[in-house]
């Protein structure tokens, strides 16, 4: 299959075009610097050539409190980004995936949300990615939308700018030898490379829609951080942050766990407890440059 991946140097980019190349597809990579998705006539001209079977897009702008600053600038990344690719991509016949977020919902349900529950953002992001899944969804009708939260890959979080969650806490536990994480927002941590793999699988599929896609089960972040200590052997004092350690005026779903009910309903579930895809992490990061760097520090 010939396919292009959007946002190929970001964290869950570079593993889905790791997972499509590793299946033996012809996998395009287009950065920010090739494409800029806010812009119809970038969109087109970046697919012109290349005539891809398949367009998956990771790209977004998705630092929280970025969005609601720049609100208008949200929306243009993430809702008529995902517009413009679904318009260009429906005239030339190709298949649309696109990647959402746990955060279209407000976290009232207190059990895991389904694709048939309805969303109600809180916030800005929330608000600019669920306009992004209604365009793709009205406008190309060969679409997967793909819900999925709080990864962590091997490559850092563009946006976030940084560590992603599992090396700013083992980057804690080395120079402070203490972390405090707040146990107030429930989610699923979810491995980018089970993401993209994933999405290898659906592409197969032609069983378009919106679907779920997280490991299972749920954590807070608190008990995020004490799996990746305990699992590690590293010595750190952990403690529960108290909810105003970390002010932010953006609000944010208490509870946002996803069930992959539409994947499981069509054999196609490929995620297992999210505590074996965090050890699997665990066991494979020291090939990483990133470790070399952290453990220069
Ligand atoms: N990270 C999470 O915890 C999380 C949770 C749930 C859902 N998601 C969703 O998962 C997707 C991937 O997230 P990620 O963590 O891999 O993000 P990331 O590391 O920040 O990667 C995003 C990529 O998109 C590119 N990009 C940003 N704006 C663009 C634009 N206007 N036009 C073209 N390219 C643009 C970025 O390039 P530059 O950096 O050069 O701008 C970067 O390569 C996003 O759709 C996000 O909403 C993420």
């Amino acid at each position: 299959m010939k396919l292009v991946v959007i946002g190929a140097n970001g964290q869950l980019g570079s593993d889905v075009v790791a997972a499509f190349s590793a299946n033996g597809d012809d996998v395009a990579q287009l950065t920010h610097s090739d494409i800029e998705v806010a812009d119809l006539d970038s969109v087109s001209r970046a697919l012109r050539d290349l005539r891809p079977q398949l367009v998956v897009n990771t790209a977004a702008m998705h630092h929280v409190e970025t969005c609601e600053r720049e609100p208008e600038k949200a929306f243009a990344v993430n809702a008529l980004g995902p517009r413009n690719l679904a318009v260009v991509t429906r005239q030339s016949g190709a298949v649309l995936m696109h990647v959402s977020t746990d955060y279209v919902f407000d976290g009232s349900k207190g059990s895991p949300y389904v694709e048939d529950d309805a969303p109600r953002p809180l916030n800005v992001y929330g608000v600019t990615k669920l306009a992004g899944e209604h365009f793709v969804r009205c406008t190309n009708e060969k679409h997967f939308v793909i819900r999925t939260s709080a990864l962590y890959g091997t490559r850092p979080c563009r946006a976030k700018g940084g560590l992603n969650f599992v090396e700013l806490m083992l980057n804690l536990a080395r120079e402070r030898g203490e972390a405090s994480v707040v146990d107030s927002e429930i989610v699923t941590p979810t491995s980018t490379a089970e993401v993209a793999r994933q999405l290898v699988v659906l592409s197969r599929s032609e069983r378009y829609g919106l679907y779920h896609a997280t490991a299972e089960g749920s954590c807070s972040w608190y008990g995020f951080a004490r799996e990746i200590f305990v699992s590690t052997g590293a010595l750190v004092d952990l403690k529960v942050a108290s909810p105003n350690a970390f002010p932010t005026k953006v609000p944010r779903p208490r509870y946002s766990v996803l069930e992959n009910r539409a994947l499981k309903a069509r054999g196609l579930n490929g995620f297992g407890p999210w505590q074996n895809a965090l050890h699997k992490y665990l066991g494979q990061r020291t090939e990483h440059p990133l470790e070399s760097r952290l453990c220069r520090s």
